[in-house]
Order: structure tokens, then sequence, then C-alpha cells
């Protein structure tokens, strides 16, 4: 995801600066090649060798270092960089790029970069709330400078509000969105995902195995992508995706009712969802007791979502799914056609490596004019911006 990238990692002075490690992992983990740059007061909370040995480059913590001077340069490391991340960043050292002081390793790369800049702050809640921080918070931002907000919470000073430093995980969303294309921005993209669940009674229901893999993996790429993104998704053990509005159902007819509600916002509709088809025509009270003979249960149609979209889609983009084990394209082209959408993702669930629960998938692109496209056995977040980019190309 981060192949190729070329990533200076600042970290200042904070207690906050143990989670610069496991930023510095999620970044190296997706290819990115990081440079970390620490200030003296950095030094104090972690050893520069501890980035160094997670990142594999020399960790640059003084101006005057003659070595490090010859060997990278901090010019030529500003100029190389794709992106500049200061997590943490402390009122200290915003104060200093806002009024252009450049007196140590980290602010003068910083002012020598072309790269955008990446700003997770932490502090103490007060010194977030001061007018003088305001201001050059609200500078940097109109130079062009990108902030990760501060999360609200038990900071480490003992104060309780906001400037506790963003999750590794949401910074790094951040990065990555920072380093994708925004061909989605100013799209609303609504996604369905995970199973629905139809309570039989108090104990038991009726679902499926979907693990909400798919959906949420487009979920996030659409964020990446610069979409307002909608989730709602059946029960799953997935975390949110980040920076994502995530309506949480169980049931298909609550599906119903979420979607119906984000449905007019939204400009692009993506329906990775196993719905169920039936429910149970009465839900017991009480725990159904096991008898002598056979229990036969009585099930009714649950609505059809995907059908309901189709008939109101107008200039929407619409793109169903279709979970097959067997005639997989004429099942997938008779959705297609009944259900009214742009293209059917048609997928063979009985497929090694396709389907429910696991992390890759293989499927066929059904298109209204006829055409199929065949997408070989990939990752589910790589078939989330193919599916992207084919639903960029319908909109168009
Ligand atoms: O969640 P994962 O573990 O990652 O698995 C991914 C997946 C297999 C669930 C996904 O790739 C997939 O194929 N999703 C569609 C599953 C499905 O229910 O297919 P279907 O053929 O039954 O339904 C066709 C389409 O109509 C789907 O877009 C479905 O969301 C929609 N539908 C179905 C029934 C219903 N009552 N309302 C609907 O909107």
């Amino acid at each position: 995801m981060l192949q190729g990238k070329e990533i200076i990692l600042g970290v200042t002075g904070g207690i906050a600066a143990y989670k610069a490690v496991e930023l510095l992992r999620l970044l190296t983990k997706a290819g990115a090649g990081v440079h970390v740059i620490m200030t003296a007061s950095a030094t104090e909370f972690v050893t520069p060798l501890t980035f160094q040995t997670l990142s594999m480059n020399p960790v640059s913590t003084s101006l005057f270092n003659m070595i490090s001077e010859r060997e990278i340069g901090h010019i030529s490391l500003a100029d190389r960089a794709d992106l500049f991340i200061i997590a943490p960043a402390t009122a200290n050292v915003i104060g200093k790029l806002a009024n252009g002081i450049a007196d140590d390793m980290l602010t003068t790369t910083v002012m020598a970069t072309k790269a955008p800049v990446l700003v997770a702050p932490a502090m103490n809640v007060n010194m977030y709330q001061n007018p003088i921080y305001r201001e050059n918070e609200a500078k940097l931002k109109r130079h062009g400078y990108r902030f990760v907000e501060p999360a609200k919470g038990m900071l480490a000073c003992g104060w309780e509000g906001e400037g506790k430093l963003q999750e590794p995980q949401v910074i790094f969303e951040e990065a990555v969105a920072a380093l994708t294309r925004q061909d989605l921005a100013g799209e609303h993209v609504l996604i369905t995902a995970g199973p629905t669940r139809e309570e039989l009674d108090p104990v038991r229901f009726i679902s499926n195995h979907s693990s909400g893999k798919m959906g949420y993996a487009i979920a996030r790429a659409a964020r990446r992508r610069g979409a307002t993104v909608t989730l709602v998704t059946g029960p799953t053990c997935l975390a949110e995706p980040c920076g994502v509005e995530t309506i949480q159902v169980v049931s298909a007819e609550e599906m119903r009712q979420a979607v119906m509600a984000a449905f007019p916002a939204s400009t692009m509709i993506i329906k990775a969802a196993a719905v169920s088809d039936y429910r149970p025509v009465a839900r017991a009270m009480a725990k159904i007791k096991k008898t002598a003979g056979t229990l036969t249960l009585e099930l009714e149609k649950n609505p059809d979502i995907l059908s309901e979209l189709g008939q109101i889609k107008g200039e929407k983009v619409l793109i169903g799914f279709a979970a097959e084990t067997d005639d997989l394209m004429g099942n997938a082209a008779k959705k297609l056609a009944a259900k009214n959408v742009d293209m059917i993702v048609a997928n063979d669930i009985g497929a090694e490596g396709a389907g429910f629960n696991v992390d890759t998938n293989i499927v066929k692109l059904l298109f209204r004019d006829g055409s199929v496209e065949d997408v070989p056995l990939m990752g589910k977040q790589e078939l989330a911006d193919l599916l992207l980019d084919r639903a960029v190309k319908l909109k168009s």
C-alpha cells in the first residue's frame, strides 16, 4: 500500500512518544521507507535505537552530526520525502513551526520540505485550548499543514480532556489518505457489510458466515480516496474503520431502515452485506424448549434492500454482490437485471480463497452492457480499490 513511499517521522518530547514506535511499525509494514528525526527531548522518552532498529535507517537527533549530515543530509531527506509526519507534536514544536523557527534538525527539515506535513498534537488540555496554541494551529492549517485532531481522555498529567495523541492506527489512516489520490472527494459512498441476524428467540438466530471483511475494506478504501463514507454493518468482530460513519444494525429490517435513511445523501452505494433472505414469522418471547419430535420453523421473506434501491436509484451508482455456490454467471446475470444495478460483483463462494471470512476474494464483474470482467484472486483491500475504480468509471 505504501510501497516506494519515503516518509519522515518526526518525534518530539512527550510521554506519547512511545506510540510513535507503533506508528513506525504500521508504516514499515505497509511498505514505506521511514526516516525518523527526534528532538533532544524526545530521546528522553524513547531511545533512538528503538526507532533505528525498527526503521532500519539511521535516526537523526542533531543538526550538527557531521556523519549523518554527510550520509543523509537534512535537505536531501526533506527533498526525498513523500510525506512528513510529526507524532507526537508538542505545543512547543507547533509554535516553532508556526513562527518560522528552525533551530534543530526536526524544525529545519520541516521548513525545508515540500512534502505534505501531517501533525498529530499531544499535550495538556489547557495548553491545547490556549488561544496562542489555537492561533499557531490555525496558521499552520492555513499554510496547508494537516492535523490529526487529538483524542479526549485521561492525559498523562492527570487532567481529563482533549490533548491525547490519536491512536497510531488513526494517524496511519490519515497518512495513507495523504498519500492517496483523492478521486472520490465530493462523493458520499454508502456501503453495507457483514451478516444480518434474524432472532428465533432470546438466545438463537439465523445468520451466515459473513465476517464483514469485504465491506469494511471498501469503506476504508473509499475514505482513503477522499469520500464521505457511511457503513451500515451487521454484527462483526472488526474494528470500526477510522473516519467512517459506522451504523451498527442486527436484522435485515434494521439494515433496510439505516440504508434508506442514508440513501438520499449518498452518490454511490455498494451492497456487500450478506442479508438474510428470510426471518421467522414470529420471534418467541421465551427460549424455545426442546420437545420429543421435530421442530418446524415458519419463515417469511425479508425486504430485498438492493431491489428497493434499484427502483429509486436515479443517477446514483448502485453496485450489488451475488454470493453463489452454483451457476455463478447465470444467477449473477439474473440479479443484475432483476435488481436494476449498474454492476454485480459475482462471488463464487465455493472457490478456495474466495467469499466468506477470508482475506482474499475471486470475483467476476457483470455490467449492464453485457460485458464481464474476470478478477483473479487478490486481497480484499486491493479488490476494494478495484471496485471503487469501476464505480468511478460508471459515474463518468
Ligand atoms: O463479509 P466477508 O466475510 O468478507 O464475505 C464477503 C461476502 C461473501 C459476504 C461478499 O463478498 C458477498 O458476496 N456479499 C453478498 C452476499 C449475499 O447475500 O449475496 P446474495 O446473492 O444473497 O444477495 C445479492 C445482493 O442483494 C447483495 O448485494 C445483497 O447485499 C443484497 N440483498 C440480498 C438480500 C436482501 N434481502 N437484501 C439485499 O439487499
